[in-house]
């Protein structure tokens, strides 16, 4: 299927077929670095995971469950807020090997917050996959396995999301700044 590429898109980062091939990619290194491990425990986190986990998953040939937190996102807005959690997984953590899977790294205090979090819970291990890191300044987190480095700027599509809108596009994309500057 072809999608028409909406007026709202400035232009689009990465391709689906780049997406494609890195989610493989990235499977396989996670394939091979957990090859001696009985179950990995992996968290997606809501909303913006759930499509880069369902692809990333059906690559996985190692032995795994899949779990899912929300937090609370930044609502209509692009300026970033605290961080809350609205749903948490269903198992203790507590000598799992936990890997979170997360849409994008833009401050960091996301992923900071989350590892902290679950760090808490004493994991086996614990560690991270992120689809899209922005460049920019923002808190140093670990990031163990990243799809691609992309420039400052809103982006949706492939989970990603605008006030809840553009989740489903196959590729991620900017945003026009008129979009979400003017609100
Ligand atoms: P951080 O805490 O600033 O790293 O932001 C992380 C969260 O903000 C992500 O999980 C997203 O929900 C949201 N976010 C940040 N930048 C973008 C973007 O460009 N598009 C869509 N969501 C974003
Ligand atoms: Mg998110």
């Amino acid at each position: 299927m072809v999608y028409p590429i909406p007026p709202e898109i400035e232009r689009v980062l990465v391709t689906q077929e780049q997406i494609e091939q890195r989610v493989a990619e990235l499977a396989q290194q996670i394939n091979q670095d957990y090859a001696s491990v009985e179950r990995l425990y992996i968290i997606g986190i809501l909303k913006g995971a759930f499509i880069f986990l369902a692809d990333l998953t059906r690559h996985l040939t190692i032995p795994h469950a899949v779990d899912f937190m929300a937090l609370s996102s930044y609502g209509k807005t692009t300026v970033s807020g605290a961080v809350r959690i609205i749903m948490d997984v269903r198992e203790p953590l507590e000598g799992q090997h936990v890997l979170i899977v997360e849409d994008i790294v833009d401050s960091g205090h996301t992923l900071n917050y989350l590892t902290h979090l679950i760090n808490n819970r004493k994991p086996a291990s614990l560690r991270t996959c992120v689809l899209v890191r922005k460049q920019r300044n923002g808190i140093d987190v670990t990031i163990d396995y990243l799809g691609f480095t992309i420039p400052d700027v809103w982006v949706v599509g492939y989970g990603l999301d605008y006030a809840d809108r553009f989740r489903t596009l196959p590729y991620v994309a900017e945003l026009k700044r008129e979009v979400y500057s003017a609100k």
